[in-house]
């Protein structure tokens, strides 16, 4: 008998004899086969089974900071800070686009400053302060100036990039509160719209840095809202 396997991950694949079996990936279970008199069972793995498994045995403890709420976390120092807002916190505002630094669609705030989230492992922010977009307005029943000229301009489409453009765009407003077009480009080049709303985005954005009124606003430093 013959078992395939690829890589350490799973059998998805084996044969018995001269008999191909064929399991269904994402399935758990075990598989009876016969040939030749033999009978047995082979019990399949699934990818996320085994990764949970590696996440287990590699797992540690890590403290940080989400919209001023200290958390602490038992995974794989080498998990991406992106899956564990979304799958230890429910943090699920924080979008999955690429998961190599290219499209924006998961950029948070750490320490102030915007990061992709997808590439930053959950140990490289041990102690430090992580603002997503469910910690970007300074209360709950109050929205940011940048997320108020979101929805004056229409920005939105299909919504899925809006908040990485919203969490690049209010790191910038926050570093330079008027900056001009080029800047703002240049800053928010590394968050894709597949919807094509660049024109909107940039228009949200340099009316937004125009309203005196809402300037002492974009300082507020979400981290230190209490939102319970
Ligand atoms: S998912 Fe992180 S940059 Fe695309
Ligand atoms: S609004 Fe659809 S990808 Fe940006």
């Amino acid at each position: 008998m013959d078992i395939l396997t690829y890589g350490d991950y799973y059998v998805s694949h084996f044969v018995v004899r001269n008999a191909t079996v064929r399991t269904s990936i994402g399935s758990v279970g075990a598989c009876v086969f016969w040939a030749s008199g033999e009978i047995g069972v082979i019990v399949v793995k699934t990818p996320e089974d085994w990764i949970q498994d590696r996440l287990l045995e590699n797992r540690m403890s890590t403290s940080f900071w989400v919209n001023g709420v200290q958390h602490t976390v038992d995974v794989d120092p080498s998990k991406p800070l992106l899956w564990v807002l979304r799958e230890q916190l429910s943090l699920t505002g924080t979008k999955f686009g690429c998961g190599i630094a290219q499209c924006g669609a998961c950029t948070v705030h750490v320490d102030g400053q915007a990061v992709r989230s997808c590439v930053r492992t959950i140990a490289s922010v041990a102690g430090l302060q992580v603002t997503t977009i469910e910690g970007l307005a300074p209360a709950p029943d109050q929205l940011h100036p940048l997320q108020q000229a979101w929805i004056d301009h229409q920005v939105p489409q299909c919504g899925y990039c809006q908040s990485g453009q919203l969490m690049s765009a209010s790191a910038l407003l926050a570093s330079n509160p008027a900056p001009n077009d080029d800047e703002i480009d240049a800053a928010m080049r590394g968050n894709v719209c597949r919807c094509g709303m660049y024109g909107r985005i940039r228009e949200a954005i340099r009316s937004t840095s125009l309203i005196a009124d809402h300037k002492e606003q974009l300082f507020v430093d979400a981290m230190e809202v209490d939102h319970a």
